[in-house]
């Protein structure tokens, strides 16, 4: 189970691919911005006001931060081993096929939850929409999944407010029947739909940065960095653990390195340029809203802020005096408008949104299906998963599967506790490619490494250690899912990935293809 598979291994295979190589630096970065700008943004910033105030602006740079320590990591990575797969090929390189297999599994968590999380934020801003527009009412108990909070340990479930989100079921097989038909989106509509998104935002840092009032931000962190006492994943430093999934998706970049023309060059660029470009605006449109409007946190039953999703926070919500308030908002951009009195942008913003959040959705679940593609390559999953359908020349069984998992998550949670459960898992992924570089450096230390990080030794611990930080700030059902996942993982590899790997048993060097007509190619933006 510690066996690796070799970096030439790894690079022989992905020659013999020959995959065609279309990528430049633009195209990279509008990728990596395409993947990125979502519903972390234009939904999440409400449950961030919820668990930080004011005090969210320096969560979104704390979790800025983290992700950028961790892109330098990834940027050394992948431009020593340009293939796909991502953080799992690099750890089976670097430290074995067991811990290779808990990142894929991990990586589940990552894009199959987030594309579940972003197709609820879709959901809030299309019943929005129709509101507004339409007057039209959506059933309330057909608009949202229901609450889950934990007693002791055991998951409970709160109906009174939601039972079932149709929007975000509709949402999420919409768009995995595109992808099963073999639709990925061209460079064309990525760099269209980018454009939209920056557009809405623009607009929104320059309706709201004029009617700032220095009032709205006093007090800046009314939770403390950490949450009122008892309670857990909030606070500015809680409120950074759950913003930090409006920067995932970058390593979205790194997945397109086996496209990448010059990739040693350009997927550096394509990281740190998109992560930067994003990081920006982030904090422009946090400071606008909580400027224009305020942010101050709900007051729960037992008088003080509750977490955002919770049953007590859906009570507070109910309540006619909180009716207006930003953390309230389930589309919270298009409601910062509407409150300063710019209803047509609101309802711009919000069709901007509905246009833009399902190329997220569609990313995050061909990633997914990619990776499942790659793991079934090694042999660690059934070659059946990644049949390859006849006349579409998808692998349609693996993107059923998925889309499937995606809809019924996106049903019965609530977009927060999603976003908070797919960063446990791209955390322990980040965690692994930050000692995995690391690990290289030392192991292999005359390899060349075409980007190098600088100050690795400062900079990977620091990612190592704002991984670790923002995971313990997670709320603690999230902070559970991850070890109860692993778990399960541990049986399922155990029970066939261990016994069925090609490098266990010595099929390694040969190209598995599983369809010669259909490699793992055609990355959103690739053609
Ligand atoms: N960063 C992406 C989003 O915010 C996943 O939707």
């Amino acid at each position: 189970m510690w066996r690796v598979k070799s970096l030439d291994a790894i690079l022989a295979t992905a020659e013999k691919k020959s995959l065609h190589r279309s990528l430049g630096p633009i195209q990279l970065t509008l990728l990596g911005v395409g993947a990125i700008i979502g519903t972390g943004i234009f939904v999440l910033t409400a449950a961030a006001s919820q668990k930080a105030g004011p005090g969210m602006m320096l969560s979104f740079v704390i979790a800025g931060a983290v992700c950028a320590f961790a892109a330098l990591c990834y940027s050394e990575l992948a431009s020593m081993v340009p293939v796909s797969g991502s953080a799992y090929t690099y750890t089976y390189a670097v430290m074995g096929e067991l811990l290779a297999w808990m990142v894929g599994w991990a990586l589940i968590l990552e894009y199959a939850v987030a594309a579940s999380a972003v197709s609820v934020g879709w959901s809030g801003y299309f019943l929005g929409m129709i509101e507004h527009a339409l007057n039209f009412h959506w059933p309330d108990a057909l608009r949202a999944g229901p609450a889950w909070s934990l007693n002791g340990f055991v998951p409970v479930a709160d109906f009174s407010h939601g039972i079932v989100n149709i929007p975000a079921i509709v949402v999420a097989l919409a768009v995995t029947t595109l992808l099963v038909i073999g639709t990925t989106e061209s460079a064309t509509v990525n760099a269209a739909l980018v454009a939209i998104k920056v557009t809405a935002l623009t607009v929104f840092v320059i309706l709201t940065l004029p009617l700032m009032k220095s009032g709205n931000f006093a007090p800046f962190t009314p939770n403390g960095w950490f949450g009122p006492h008892g309670t857990t994943g909030m606070g500015v430093f809680g409120a950074a653990a759950s913003i930090f999934f409006a920067y995932v998706g970058f390593d979205a970049v790194s997945t397109a390195a086996e496209e990448t023309k010059n990739p040693q060059r350009n997927v550096p660029i394509g990281l740190i340029g998109s992560l930067g470009i994003c990081t920006i605006f982030y904090l422009l449109v946090a400071a606008g809203a909580v400027g224009a409007i305020g942010a101050q946190p709900v007051i729960g039953p037992e008088g003080q802020a509750v977490q955002p999703g919770s049953a007590g926070f859906q009570a507070a919500c109910h309540l006619a005096a909180n009716a207006n308030q930003l953390v309230c908002s389930n589309e919270a951009l298009a409601h910062v408008l509407r409150q300063i009195n710019f209803p047509l942008a609101g309802y711009l913003l919000g069709l901007a949104a509905n246009l833009a959040l399902p190329s997220v959705i569609l990313m995050m679940i061909y990633g997914q299906t990619r990776i499942f593609f790659v793991m079934a390559r090694d042999g660690l999953l059934p070659d059946k998963l990644a049949t390859i359908h006849p006349k579409w020349k998808t692998p349609h069984i693996v993107t059923i599967v998925t889309g499937l998992f995606v809809a019924i998550a996106a049903a019965f949670f609530p977009v927060g506790q999603l976003a908070d459960i797919s960063n446990s898992g791209t955390l322990f992924a980040f965690f692994m490619v930050a000692i995995a570089v690391m690990v290289l450096r030392v192991k292999d230390p005359h390899r060349p490494r075409p980007f190098r990080t600088p100050a690795i030794w400062l900079v990977a611990p620091i990612a190592l250690a704002g991984c670790a930080f923002l995971y313990l700030n997670l709320p603690l059902e999230s902070i559970l899912v991850l070890p109860i996942w692993g778990a399960l993982g541990l049986v399922i590899y155990f029970a066939y990935g261990f016994r069925k790997s090609h490098v266990g048993r010595g099929l390694v060097g040969e190209v598995h293809e599983l369809d010669p007509d259909a490699p793992p190619t055609g990355l959103p933006g690739a053609d």
